[in-house]
């Protein structure tokens, strides 16, 4: 892991050692030009080819060698990998990295584009029939204007239809009214989802929780009894009637807004909580998922009996063959594999893929785009992302003939939040170009230059040529497509920019925070608290502090702007309270206890009072 990161810090200091330099010397002057600018004008609009822009691609130049270190040592795995077979399972990345240079300049530009490599069949790429962009509304729902330009971007990009994950964002009505969040749609507003959606001819897949993952409902006080286990809301309990009659109402209501539907997600994943009430208790666990998933699909067949019902496929890979065989499960229902880290038989193996293939007729499978590496990101790591959905082609390519019927499609997952109660990962427009990416790759069975024109121009971006041979990505040193995409015009590019300067900002605060209140000796909390330091040094660590904090509000400023056309203000609010806000506050601190410290001037004799609290550790704290 150490040797691997340490081998690509040297590679990518060789490589931009040059334009390192360069830039450097650049960004120094245009630094200057940009704070200047920050504090001139207090709300700043990013516009195309702006100085602001020029800025972060500038500098941007110098801060990949840290950033691309840092992701990858910061890495996290949707899964419980210890670190060590995280660093096995990189090995390919690695052999990909040093694979020769030949002299030749087209081959090499295509090696610096960093594609993860994956072995694929050149001659006949296997291409999912169905490419589905996964919408994760969770109370953090994108507006209606922004759905008019998304949609045709995606489909312009090879999208074939959405799966639309309403949660709460849904309009229930009746008994159901208190399920729905305060933001949520309209029916009008669905409506037109709708007619956007068909505009772009796109196949509309709503998506509703109907056994684990039902937090937003049975949080409620009402729901509250429908509960597993009192203390969680998040499974419903399969054995009473009431959880199917109100799974009934909550379809019914879906399928009164979606007529026209072939296919419904029905959830089931993550049921964390099964045979522990005081009926299921009596049952193996096994039979009442499966018993619970019959049901279900009964209630809803009875009233839509074309109807085509999907499901995630993680509670089925423990089942048995044969239980899944004596419920019948492949009539029922069509199972949604899903993997969002690279090595996808790692999760789901032969054997699995097997059984899979024994039950059903067809599969689909579920790869991401966003929303997999970590619970608080901001922006997805588009290399780490392409290369699961260029190892699911491979995967799709080899177990297709498992099926009968071949797998159905490709769900390109983008997870807003991890579920109902955890925090924002990454927002929707900040995954557009990660989206953008694995979208035309598995649109067309593999990923390289040939593909240029196709994916820039889909995310709207400027295409002349700064040199014959010069790569268009970068995934190695700029995983985040901060630098090549910088002047993109795709809708909430603003917002994507924007993920940019709160990195830096993140870096510039977090070094202040640590160097103040850690290495350096005047300003820790034992100074704080015994009110003990030397003013001309609380001075000198505070000397860049107005600068900091000015420049954090000046980006909350510019993330409103950044998000107004994307997102309503709860979105807006929520974002900026968990990016930002604790960033300002910590300034705040720091600049509350240097006032505190600077304002003593005379300090009592050594030795200081001990720590009365210490004595709660055994510490005597008696004078001797
Ligand atoms: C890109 O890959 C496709 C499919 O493997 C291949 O036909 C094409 O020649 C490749 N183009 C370049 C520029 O490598
Ligand atoms: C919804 O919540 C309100 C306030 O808590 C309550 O008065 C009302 O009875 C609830 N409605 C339903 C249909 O449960
Ligand atoms: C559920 O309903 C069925 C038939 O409607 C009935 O036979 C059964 O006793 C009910 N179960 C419970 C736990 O109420
Ligand atoms: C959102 O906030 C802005 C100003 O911050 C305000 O002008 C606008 O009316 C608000 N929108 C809604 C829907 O409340
Ligand atoms: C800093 O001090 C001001 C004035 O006493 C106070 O209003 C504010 O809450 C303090 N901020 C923090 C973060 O402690
Ligand atoms: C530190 O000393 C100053 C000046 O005497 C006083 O105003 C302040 O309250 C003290 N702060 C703490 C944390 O004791």
């Amino acid at each position: 892991m150490n040797n691997y990161v340490q081998h690509l810090g040297l590679t990518a200091w060789r490589r931009k050692s040059a334009l390192l330099i360069a830039s450097a010397l650049l960004s120094l002057i245009i630094f200057g030009l940009q704070f200047s600018r920050l504090t001139d004008k207090p709300t700043l609009k990013e516009e195309n080819g702006s100085p602001q822009m020029v800025a972060d691609a500038l500098i941007s130049n110098v801060r990949f060698v840290e950033s691309n270190q840092k992701s990858n040592t910061a890495k996290t795995v949707t899964a419980e990998l210890s670190l060590d077979e995280f660093a096995n399972m990189e090995q390919p990345f690695v052999d990909g990295n040093v694979r020769k240079r030949s002299g030749n300049e087209a081959l090499e530009t295509e090696q610096q584009m960093g594609i993860p490599y994956v072995v694929l069949n050149a001659e006949r790429p296997y291409i999912p029939r169905k490419r589905i962009v996964h919408l994760d509304l969770k109370g953090a729902p994108p507006l209606i204007s922004f759905f008019r330009k998304f949609f045709p971007l995606i489909r312009n990009l090879g999208a074939t239809g959405i799966l639309l994950e309403y949660e709460d964002m849904f309009p229930y009505t009746g008994i159901l009214k208190n399920i729905t969040a305060k933001n949520a749609f309209t029916p009008e507003q669905v409506k037109e989802i709708l007619d956007l959606a068909e505009k772009s001819q796109l196949e509309l897949i709503p998506l509703i929780q109907t056994f684990g993952h039902v937090e937003f409902a049975l949080k409620h006080p009402e729901w509250a009894k429908l509960r597993e286990v009192p203390g969680s809301p998040q499974a419903l309990c399969p054995s009473r009637n009431s959880s199917l009659d109100f799974v009934k109402e909550m379809v019914t209501q879906i399928m009164s807004m979606h007529p026209h539907i072939k296919y419904l997600h029905i959830g089931c994943d993550e049921v964390f909580q099964i045979g522990e009430c005081e009926v299921c208790r009596l049952e193996l666990h096994e039979t009442l998922f499966l018993k619970h998933v019959q049901n279900v699909a009964k209630l809803i067949h009875e009233k839509f009996p074309k109807l085509r019902l999907i499901i995630w496929d993680d509670m089925l890979r423990h089942l048995s063959q044969q239980s899944m065989l004596d419920v019948s499960l492949g009539d029922i229902v069509e199972p949604m594999v899903w993997v969002y880290a690279e090595d996808i038989y790692r999760f789901v193996q032969p054997p699995v893929w097997d059984k899979y293939g024994v039950v059903f007729k067809t599969a689909w499978a579920a790869s991401a785009f966003k929303g997999a590496f970590g619970e608080t990101l901001s922006v997805p790591d588009s290399r780490r992302h392409l290369e699961n959905n260029l190892r699911w082609l491979e995967v799709m390519s080899q177990q297709d003939k498992n099926f009968k019927r071949g797998f159905t499609g490709l769900v390109l997952t983008g997870w807003q939040r991890y579920d109902h109660f955890a925090v924002l990962c990454e927002l929707l427009p900040a995954g557009i170009p990660s989206l953008g990416l694995s979208l035309v790759a598995t649109t067309h069975g593999y990923f390289n230059s040939s593909l240029k024109h196709k994916f820039l121009s889909g995310l709207t971006c400027p295409q002349h040529n700064s040199g014959r041979n010069q790569p268009f990505i970068e995934l190695e040193l700029d995983p985040y497509l901060w630098d090549k995409l910088a002047r993109c015009m795709f809708p909430g590019s603003p917002f994507f920019r924007l993920t940019f300067r709160l990195h830096t900002m993140e870096t510039e605060v977090d070094d202040f925070i640590k160097s103040t209140k850690q290495s350096k000796g005047w300003m820790t909390d034992y100074n704080v608290r015994h009110n003990y330091s030397l003013p001309l040094r609380v001075d000198e660590l505070t000397g860049d502090l107005p600068r900091i904090y000015h420049g954090t509000t000046a980006l909350v400023r510019s993330a409103v702007d950044a998000m107004v056309d994307v997102f309503d203000n709860y979105t807006i609010s929520e974002w900026i309270e968990q990016k930002i806000y604790p960033y300002i506050i910590e300034l705040e601190k720091i600049q509350n206890q240097s006032i505190a410290l600077k304002s003593v001037n005379q300090w009592s004799a050594r030795p200081l009072p001990p720590l009365k609290d210490l004595q709660r550790l055994g510490v005597s704290i008696n004078a001797n």
